[in-house]
């Protein structure tokens, strides 16, 4: 497996794909939590974080496997979002080793924290965001937030499908 940033010069075939793989695998992941199109992001979105160097991806075989955005918040705290990895090629390690890529990049720019984001539904438990909880614990990560997403961003409320919690969870990276 080979994980590299992006450069800001990727071809737009390869900024489609993983698009695609992140649209593909948030389909499932988010299912039964959005009304209507569940696309978490558009080719045109994609273009700027692999402009702002944010986009690090898996190839295995030289295939694209998974992908990662990688974000630096302030000057002590990294965080790592849209993580995905190939439904065809789950539990072979990519999102382990995206997520070590992504705290090392962010431990090398200087960073003594990283962030996650995690949207849950309040009143059902969805199988993925069950793993998800439980794997960011392993990892050691930590919950500092817990609110109802329609507080923290009352715009999107309107196209939740089913009351959400909004969670963010940190790390210490030293
Ligand atoms: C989260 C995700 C990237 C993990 O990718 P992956 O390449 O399959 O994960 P890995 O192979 O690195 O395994 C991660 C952990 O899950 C465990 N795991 C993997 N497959 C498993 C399975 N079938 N059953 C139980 N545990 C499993 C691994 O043991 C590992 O745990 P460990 O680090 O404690 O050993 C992938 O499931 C995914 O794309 N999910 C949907 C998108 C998503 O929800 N992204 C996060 C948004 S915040």
């Amino acid at each position: 497996m080979e994980i590299e940033l992006l450069p800001p010069s990727a071809e737009a075939a390869v900024i489609e794909r993983v698009t695609g793989l992140v649209n593909q695998v948030y389909a499932e992941s988010e299912k039964g939590l959005w009304q209507g199109s569940t696309d978490r992001t558009s080719v045109d979105e994609m273009t700027g974080f692999v402009a702002a160097g944010e986009i690090a991806v898996a190839f295995v075989g030289g295939d694209l496997a998974g992908s990662v955005r990688i974000q630096r918040l302030d000057d002590a705290t990294g965080e790592f979002g849209m993580l995905a990895a190939d439904p065809a090629r789950r539990g072979l390690g990519i999102g382990r080793e995206l997520v070590r890529f992504a705290e090392r990049a962010s431990r090398a720019a200087g960073c003594r924290e990283m962030q996650l984001e995690l949207l849950v539904p309040r009143a059902w438990t969805h199988p993925s965001k069950q793993f998800l909880a439980e794997w960011y614990g392993r990892l050691g990560y930590r919950v500092t937030h817990r609110a109802d997403l329609a507080e923290d961003y009352p715009h999107l409320a309107p196209s939740l499908a089913t009351p959400c919690d909004f969670l963010i969870y940190r790390k210490d990276l030293g």
